[in-house]
C-alpha cells in the first residue's frame, strides 16, 4: 500500500513526519530523522539567534497528552542554513520552519534559508512559549502584512503554521488571509497555547515557564486539530494541501486527519515518547487501517469526512 503523498508539487516518500519541536534541533536529531521512516525532516522552529529556550522543566507528558513551553531552543539560522544541504542526502523533503521575534526576523531568515535550498519552507506563526510574544496568527492583519512580505524572498512553495481557532467565524478571516498571500500549503495546528497542568500533589504547574501555562499537545487535542484541519480544507475548497498535526497516536488518528482534507500527519508528543520507531508503527498502523477499509490509496479517503445521514 502506497503511503506516498504530494504537497505543493513535493513528493513525500510516506505521510508521516516530524512536528516541527519534537526531536529535530541538533544535526544529530535531524540526521536520525533521516535515517527513519520518516517521510521528511522539519527543522526545530529557527530563530535569528540561538536560544537555549525556557527554564526547565519545560516539557511534561501525562496520560492522553503532554504539556510544552520550550521557548524555542534551537541552534539559529546560519547554523541550519549550513545543515540544509547535508539533509538532502537522506533523499526525502527537508522542510526548513521558520519563527521570528519581530517581523524583520522573518525576512532575514527567508533570505538566507531560501538559498540554502529545502524543500519547503514554513511560516510558524504560532508558536504560544514566548514571554510577551503574542502568537502572531491571533492577529489577521500582522499575519497578512508578514506573509505579503515574505512571500517574495522564497522561492520554494511556503507553509504557514498555524494555532487552533475556537470559532468559524475566525477560520473563515484567515482562510481568507491564507488566500490572499500566496501560501502554497497550512500545517494545522500547533499547540493548544496557554493551558495549565497542576500537579495537586505538589500544589504547583507541572512546567515552569510563564508560571506553568503552556502548548498542549497529544491525544487530548485530535478533536481540535481535526476540526481546524475540515474547517480550513471546505473554506479552502479542498485547494490548499494540509499537514494535519495534532493527537496523532495511532494509525487511525491519521487516518482521521486525512478523512478532515490532510494530505500528511505530523507527530509530536508520540515521537517524543516513542522515538523515531514511531514512523514504522503508525505507517503499519495506517496501512492495516486501509485494507481493513478496501481503500487502495490514501487518495481515496482525503477530505471524504461524510454527513451523518437525516
Ligand atoms: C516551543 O519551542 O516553545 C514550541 C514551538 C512552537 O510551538 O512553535
Amino acid at each position: 500500500m502506497d503511503l506516498s503523498t504530494t504537497i505543493a508539487g513535493v513528493k513525500f516518500p510516506t505521510c508521516f513526519m516530524n512536528a516541527s519541536g519534537a526531536l529535530c534541533v541538533t544535526r544529530e536529531e535531524l540526521f536520525a530523522l533521516g535515517r527513519s521512516r520518516a517521510g521528511a525532516i522539519v527543522t526545530k522552529s529557527m530563530t535569528v539567534e540561538p536560544r537555549v529556550g525556557n527554564p526547565e522543566p519545560r516539557y511534561y507528558g501525562f496520560p492522553g497528552g503532554s504539556i510544552n513551553s520550550m521557548g524555542l531552543p534551537n541552534l539559529g539560522y546560519r547554523a541550519y542554513a549550513e545543515l540544509i544541504p547535508d539533509l538532502k542526502q537522506f533523499g526525502k523533503p527537508v522542510i526548513a520552519s521558520i519563527a521570528g521575534l519581530c517581523e524583520e526576523d522573518f525576512l532575514t531568515m527567508a533570505r538566507v534559508i531560501n538559498q540554502a535550498l529545502p524543500d519547503l519552507i514554513e511560516v510558524n506563526l504560532s508558536c504560544p512559549n514566548i514571554p510577551g510574544k503574542p502568537q502572531i496568527a491571533y492577529d489577521p492583519a500582522d499575519s497578512e502584512r508578514l506573509l505579503k512580505r515574505v512571500r517574495p524572498l522564497i522561492t520554494v512553495p511556503m507553509g504557514v503554521k498555524l494555532p487552533p481557532y475556537f470559532d468559524p467565524a475566525h477560520h473563515a478571516v484567515m482562510a481568507e488571509v491564507i488566500r490572499r498571500s500566496g501560501v502554497d500549503y497550512l500545517n494545522l495546528i500547533n499547540s493548544v497555547g496557554n493551558g495549565l497542568v497542576v500537579d495537586p500533589k505538589r500544589e504547583t504547574p507541572v512546567i515552569k515557564p510563564k508560571g506553568g501555562f503552556g502548548g498542549l499537545g497529544g491525544s487530548l487535542i485530535k478533536p481540535v486539530a481535526l476540526a481546524n484541519v475540515r474547517a480550513f480544507w471546505k473554506l479552502l475548497e479542498g485547494h490548499m494541501p494540509i499537514i494535519g498535526t495534532g493527537g496523532v497516536a495511532r494509525g487511525v488518528d491519521a487516518f482521521e486527519h486525512v478523512l478532515c482534507g490532510a494530505s500528511a500527519v505530523q507527530v509530536g508528543t508520540l515521537l517524543v515518547e516513542e522515538g523515531v520507531a514511531v514512523f514504522e508503527r503508525l505507517e503499519r498502523e495506517l496501512r492495516e487501517e486501509l485494507v481493513k477499509r478496501g481503500k487502495q490509496s490514501l487518495e481515496e479517503s482525503r477530505g471524504k469526512l461524510r454527513e451523518l445521514p437525516g
